[in-house]
């Protein structure tokens, strides 16, 4: 989707540990890389290293700030956004987004600053709870579990989180998705902002892409699936015309055209089975490419 070649610069937004960072490169692409992680700069650090500077750039940042990286660093060719959590954060359990391991309630993608899952699951008032719940991972019962974990503070590690979930709906059985996971996902989403950063970051896809670039989105739950979907479709002017349903004159910033969407097969599933919710989508910016 991205057509990484020698002579196009990608942008990784969440470099992680640089697997996507690493393929754009052996395609002879130049990388500009940003993740909040302090463990994502490391790998990013040896990375340059290995590669040196004028093919590979990394910034700490959030990606909501990608219009000033861009300031810096010129427009991209294509923009890879992988979003959520990398395996590694989820495997270490310091880092507090397993309930499969016991770890302080953390959940934030940058450790060394801002809001903890701990301050959000020990302060907030039941109402806001349940708030928080229904609306960033869509639990079943949110009222129910908001009432569970007032209950059960102080909370202090990831387990006394899911045993709080469990107690108000069901115990946990292998083979069947945890009761927790709609809890956790809304918490660390809640930690890290993810809805207004996301927000931010498409709000600045104009300002980065150039014309012809390409734009790729990885989600990895519906409600996050359902805003990229918006924004293509909102942004897919052309398409809107076409169907009689925009007027007026054409905003060349705002073209895009949609690419085709697609979702794992089961043989990436049985490589990574961490894929098997991911969906990818993308988007072409319109206008005039100049060579
Ligand atoms: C799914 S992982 C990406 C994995 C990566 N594609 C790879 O191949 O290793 C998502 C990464 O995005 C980072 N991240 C999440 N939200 C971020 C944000 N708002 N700004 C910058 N980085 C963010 C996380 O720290 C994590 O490393």
């Amino acid at each position: 989707m991205l057509q990484p070649a020698p002579g196009r610069t990608m942008y990784d937004a969440t470099f992680g540990r640089g697997g996507h960072t690493r393929a754009f490169l052996k395609q002879g692409a130049r990388v500009v890389a940003l993740d909040v992680d302090p463990a994502a700069e490391v790998e990013a650090e040896k990375l340059t290293a290995e590669v040196g500077a004028d093919r590979f750039r990394f910034h700490r940042v959030n990606f909501s700030d990608l219009a000033s990286v861009a300031e810096k660093e010129g427009a991209a060719d294509g923009l890879l956004l992988d979003l959520g959590i990398s395996s590694p954060q989820v495997d270490q359990a310091e880092r507090g987004f397993s309930f499969q391991q016991s770890g302080p309630l953390d959940m934030r993608m940058d450790p060394t600053r801002g809001t903890t899952a701990a301050d959000l699951v020990n302060h907030l008032s039941e109402p806001e709870l349940r708030n928080l719940l229904r609306d960033g991972g869509e639990d079943r019962d949110p009222g129910k579990i908001a009432r569970a974990i007032v209950r059960a503070r102080p909370l202090v590690t990831t387990a006394d989180l899911a045993t709080a979930v469990c107690r108000a709906t069901r115990p946990a059985r292998p083979g069947i998705k945890h009761p927790a996971t709609r809890t956790f996902l809304a918490l660390r989403r809640a930690v890290n902002r993810e809805g207004e950063v996301l927000d931010r970051a498409l709000a600045a896809v104009p300002k980065v892409l150039r014309a012809g670039g390409r734009m790729a989105v990885l989600t990895y739950h519906s409600a996050e699936d359902r805003v990229v979907k918006h924004w293509i479709r909102d942004h897919a002017e052309e398409e809107k015309r076409e169907m009689g349903m925009a007027f007026g004159q054409p905003n060349p910033e705002h073209w895009v055209k949609a690419l085709d969407e697609s979702v794992p097969t089961e043989e990436e599933i049985a490589k990574n089975p961490r894929a098997r919710s991911a969906r990818l989508r993308g988007a072409e910016r319109l206008g005039e490419v100049k060579s």
